[in-house]
């Protein structure tokens, strides 16, 4: 079960910086019911990039990705090469469930030492190369590629059998590159874009060799589906879609995700790059500039209780948070009663788990005592089915978000000038003209 627990944005909890929910709920009936009409309207249309909606229902390509890893025994450790959404939802998922023996590595950024201290680690005959790219023409991902795979044809008989790519059916250099070289290849299906696509191969290849239990992942996006579907008194990404716009309508700007778990600490990063490149757009759809977004904000609890609480509580009142709890834990750990530390004995007895648990209740509360609006999604337990449910509730809480405010939150035109400009200090030709103009303003 996935719950929306509400209580510290309701009006009798925060007062003047509350809801009247069902009043909210009653207010925007007409509008979500169209957005959600809309978006499974529109799913068939490949234009509208909500392919990620139907991947889940994709269990023939699952079961290619299990053969694969299946006839891939062999395989020690496994480096995706991806950035963003080519490998912030494999990273998540991961180091939440990934249970071995074979160890995920991720190499999404070009800073030359941490590459070379992994490669240093690795050992060629025992590593999978799994380069991912949508566009099959990323810049930090291709030159990767470019080190791992002269590393493997350097230290392997045939490197062709340690190389798996994931890419666009048609699109890019990578496809009909993998083509002639005969090597393995899955699709990030062409209406599924980045940040949407840890359901498919993106995500599943290298969480099938974490072993992670797939199918319950993919049985968790199909359970938010069904709720998406729904009604709205049980249509669960609506009314937190809700939540977020009425907050950022009064000025919240700042959203905060913040799990009480070690197990999701990069979970925040994944929904920090869905929410912030599909929501902050400087037009709508009719062309009129609005600038919309609101921006994530990474925390763990209960870390950052001891690092960004204070500002929570006391600061700028800018912020709607967003927290994640766990029902149970998979296992426990009881704090042992100590003599001479008898100061501690409100410790003695009891769990780990009702420690966190209690730190998350208190914090929540302490948090709505200041007028600080906050709900929680809590999981049952943190397994894949659980974990699937709530990364396909994200994903469908921006799309509403989308439609709330009239924007595409599925393109991102904000971040081609500087790959543009990249290419032009690189020296890439065909972009000498705009190196020219980069010249003329001082950046070379
Ligand atoms: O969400 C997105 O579309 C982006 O973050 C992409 O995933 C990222 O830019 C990587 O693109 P590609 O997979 O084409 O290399």
């Amino acid at each position: 079960m996935l719950r929306l627990d509400l209580t510290n944005v309701l009006s009798e909890r925060l007062g003047e910086q509350g809801l009247d929910w069902p009043g909210a709920l009653a207010a925007h009936a007409q509008r979500l019911e169209a957005a959600r009409d809309a978006l499974w309207q529109r799913k068939s249309n490949p234009a509208e990039f909500l392919g990620w909606i139907d991947v889940p229902e994709d269990t023939e390509t699952l079961r290619r990705v299990l053969r694969y890893r299946e006839a891939n025994r062999w395989v020690e450790d496994l480096v995706v090469l991806g950035i963003g959404g080519s490998a912030l939802g494999a990273q998540a998922v991961g180091a939440a469930l990934g249970k071995g023996p074979v160890r995920l590595h991720f190499v999404d950024n070009v800073e030359p030492e941490p590459i070379l201290s992994l490669l240093r680690t690795l050992e060629p005959h025992k590593t999978l190369v799994n380069v991912i790219s949508k566009s099959g023409s990323t810049a930090e991902t291709m030159a990767a590629f470019l080190v791992f795979r002269q590393w493997l044809e350097l230290g392997v008989a045939d490197w062709k059998k340690h190389v798996v790519v994931t890419t666009d059916p048609t699109k890019g250099i990578l496809r009909p590159y993998a083509q002639a070289e005969g090597l393995a290849t899955f699709e990030v299906p062409p209406a599924v874009g980045g940040r949407f696509s840890v359901t498919c191969p993106v995500g599943t290849l290298p969480l099938a060799f974490a072993g992670v239990e797939l199918e319950n992942l993919l049985a968790g996006a199909r359970k938010a589906n069904e709720q998406a579907r729904a009604a709205l008194e049980h249509n669960l990404p609506a009314q937190t879609a809700l939540i977020n716009h009425l907050y950022s309508q009064r000025g919240k700007n700042i959203v905060v995700f913040m799990p009480y778990s070690t197990r999701l600490r990069y979970l925040p990063d994944w929904f920090v790059q869905l929410h912030d490149e599909s929501l902050g757009k400087m037009r709508d759809r009719a062309g009129q500039e609005v600038r919309t977004g609101t921006t994530a904000v990474r925390a763990i609890g209960t870390t950052d209780q001891h690092a960004q609480v204070q500002l929570f509580r006391e600061g700028p009142h800018d912020k709607l948070i967003n927290f994640v709890r766990l029902l149970s834990p998979s296992e426990d750990l009881e704090i042992p009663a100590v003599r001479g530390l008898e100061a501690l004995d409100y410790l003695f007895g009891k769990s780990f788990f009702e420690l966190l648990d209690a730190e998350a209740k208190a914090t929540a509360h302490a948090l709505a005592k200041a007028g600080q609006p906050n709900y929680t999604l809590t999981l049952e337990k943190l397994d894949a089915y659980h974990l699937g449910w709530l990364l396909q509730h994200l994903m469908w809480q921006t799309a509403f978000l989308g439609e709330l405010w009239n924007i595409n939150a599925f393109d991102q035109p904000g971040v081609e000038l500087g790959k543009e400009y990249t290419y032009a200090l690189m020296g890439r030709q065909g972009w000498e003209a705009l190196a020219q103009e980069l010249r003329a303003e001082g950046v070379e």
